[in-house]
């Protein structure tokens, strides 16, 4: 098996993403394999984060592996002005695989453009956000016991939200309709409306959460109104609590629709419904651990025992 980067979701095949999903269910079962022993892997966070790092860092260390790297920039020479470029050639001197997250939309590709080790995109500013989706589609595929012919509803920051949008990518193998739900200023942007069309993707868009829209979701993927995209304060006050799930707007849902998000939530779910069955939001952050597992295995060159990955065999 080849070493590789991850930096876009649209980088993986239909099998890639089903094998993939056989792995994280390997490593579920299979947690601690010291399948890493002499590498090194560098974890480079210029944004904050809790799930991502944390759960890439526990990946490595349940398989044997060893981490270098930063979770405040601030504390690096970047703050000296050393250039996105050469702090990428240096890390590479010294680990295996790199895990970055920036601020910048494009800064992974570029870092996978000018080193020679697989870089990992852990988030590029409002892009993409691949390992999010992998953790995403193997919670679906848990809670529905499929991944074809869903109806998932997107709501809140549809436009800034990276895990929205390498979502839809990704569900775009799998025959979904979507409801987007957003207000104007956060709808989702035209390239990605684009996307869907020419990929036979089924859409259609809400500026109201109403019963309609929940009764008819497999899948509520709730999504934080993210201050820190908004360059004018003002906008972000206007638009940050339009969207509130509550434990009573779900009587009368779908038995089998789960909520998901991909965390942190600032209000947008009501802590009523944590304890509702429908909640998924923190078995879904568990499952990153898993996912990232096999992901870091795919960079990495390393085979990983394959569970032929068959609909509902692995998930009675
Ligand atoms: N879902 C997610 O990316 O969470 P963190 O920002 O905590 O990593």
């Amino acid at each position: 098996m080849s070493s590789k980067s991850l930096v876009s979701i649209s980088e993986l095949s239909k099998n890639e993403i089903l094998r993939l999903l056989g792995q994280t269910r390997f490593f579920e079962e299979n947690p601690n394999q010291k399948i890493l022993d002499g590498k090194i892997v560098a974890t480079l966070f210029f944004e904050p984060s809790t799930r991502t790092r944390l759960s890439f860092e526990t990946a490595v260390n349940r398989l044997g592996g060893r981490i270098i790297g930063f979770s405040d920039a601030s504390t690096t020479s970047s703050s000296k002005g050393e250039t996105l470029r050469d702090t990428i050639k240096m890390v590479s001197n010294y680990a295996d695989l790199i895990i970055m997250r920036h601020y910048l939309e494009g800064a992974a590709r570029y870092a996978s453009e000018v080193t020679d080790i697989p870089v990992i995109n852990a988030g590029d500013g409002a892009n993409q956000h691949p390992s999010q989706t992998m953790l995403d589609l193997y919670s679906i595929y848990k809670t529905q016991k499929k991944l074809d012919n869903l109806t998932i509803t997107l709501v809140g920051d549809l436009k800034y939200g990276r895990t929205v949008h390498s979502l839809i990518m990704a569900m775009g193998h799998f025959s979904p309709h979507f409801n987007f739900v957003a207000c104007n200023e956060l709808k989702m942007p035209q390239e990605y409306k684009d996307y869907c069309r020419e990929h036979g993707i089924s859409f259609t868009e809400h500026t109201d959460f109403s019963k309609e829209v929940i009764y008819s979701s497999d899948i509520i993927y709730m999504t934080r109104v993210q201050r820190e995209r908004f360059t004018d304060i003002m906008e972000y006050e206007k638009v940050k609590d339009l969207y509130n799930l509550s434990n009573s707007m779900l009587e009368g849902a779908k038995k089998n629709l789960k909520i998901l998000h991909p965390l942190p939530r600032v209000n947008e779910i009501n802590i009523d419904v944590d304890d509702n069955p429908k909640a998924y939001y923190f078995q879904q952050a568990k499952n990153g651990l898993f996912t990232r597992q096999a992901l870091i295995c795919r960079s990495l060159g390393i085979d990983v025992p394959e569970l032929n990955f068959e609909a509902n065999r692995y998930f009675p």
